[in-house]
């Protein structure tokens, strides 16, 4: 039976721990949101995975919590970081239990989010940011469900459900809530960054 996408999350922590905590290629992004925001400014990290670019956001001086439905990876995340809070929950579900944040930093999650479920996805995200709040994303370039979607690992198949989704698209489901402020290309041909601001 093929496995899905908190299965693979669950079942790969350390490789994207033992990756990921070394590799800084995202904190220029995140320096780059940060300008946005004011010192100690309330940030989620949406779909933290074990917590590496949650303690980034914390090293350059924000105060971030970090979220994500794998379970091991938020053990993981609170294991290696007792000074931030972390909580396992699906970003598709109410989080406004959480208080309001001056920002959603969401790096390569939204990208697994199916094209039926991104309007819902981006009310949750409006619901839990304050008025003028942001909304800093990184995504796909490519369009539809990618072939890379299907991986095995340690012999076990995997749906990971990777999509892409073009621009136009991400702003239809986005009911008018945001505004794109800057765009700039990603860590390689196949990622973009997107800035969107709340309008209240
Ligand atoms: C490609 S990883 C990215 C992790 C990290 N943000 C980074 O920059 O490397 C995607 C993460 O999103 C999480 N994720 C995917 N769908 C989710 C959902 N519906 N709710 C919460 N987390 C989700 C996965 O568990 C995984 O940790």
């Amino acid at each position: 039976m093929i496995k899905g996408v908190k299965d693979y999350y669950d079942d790969t922590v350390n490789k994207w721990t033992d990756e990921w905590y070394e590799n800084t290629a995202m904190l220029p992004f995140l320096k780059s949101c940060a300008k946005y925001l004011k010192e100690n400014a309330r940030v989620l990290d949406l779909g933290c995975n074990s917590g590496y670019e949650t303690k980034r956001m914390k090293s350059i001086g924000l105060n971030p919590v970090g979220l994500d439905f794998s379970s091991k990876s938020i053990e993981e995340a609170k294991a290696r970081n007792k000074d931030i809070d972390f909580v396992c929950d699906n970003m598709l579900n109410d989080l406004t239990y959480l208080g309001k944040f001056d920002a959603v930093i969401a790096i390569a999650s939204i990208i697994h989010i199916t094209e039926d479920n991104l309007e819902l996805c981006f009310k949750r995200i409006y619901d839990i940011l304050d008025d003028n709040g942001y909304l800093f994303m990184v995504v796909r370039k490519e369009e539809g469900k990618l072939d890379s979607s299907y991986k095995t690992y340690n012999d076990i198949e995997y749906d990971r459900e990777v999509y892409g989704y073009s621009k136009d698209l991400l702003e239809s489901k986005m009911n008018n809530n945001f505004s794109l402020i800057k765009e700039e290309q990603g860590l390689d041909e196949h990622w973009i960054y997107y800035y969107y601001k709340k309008i209240s």
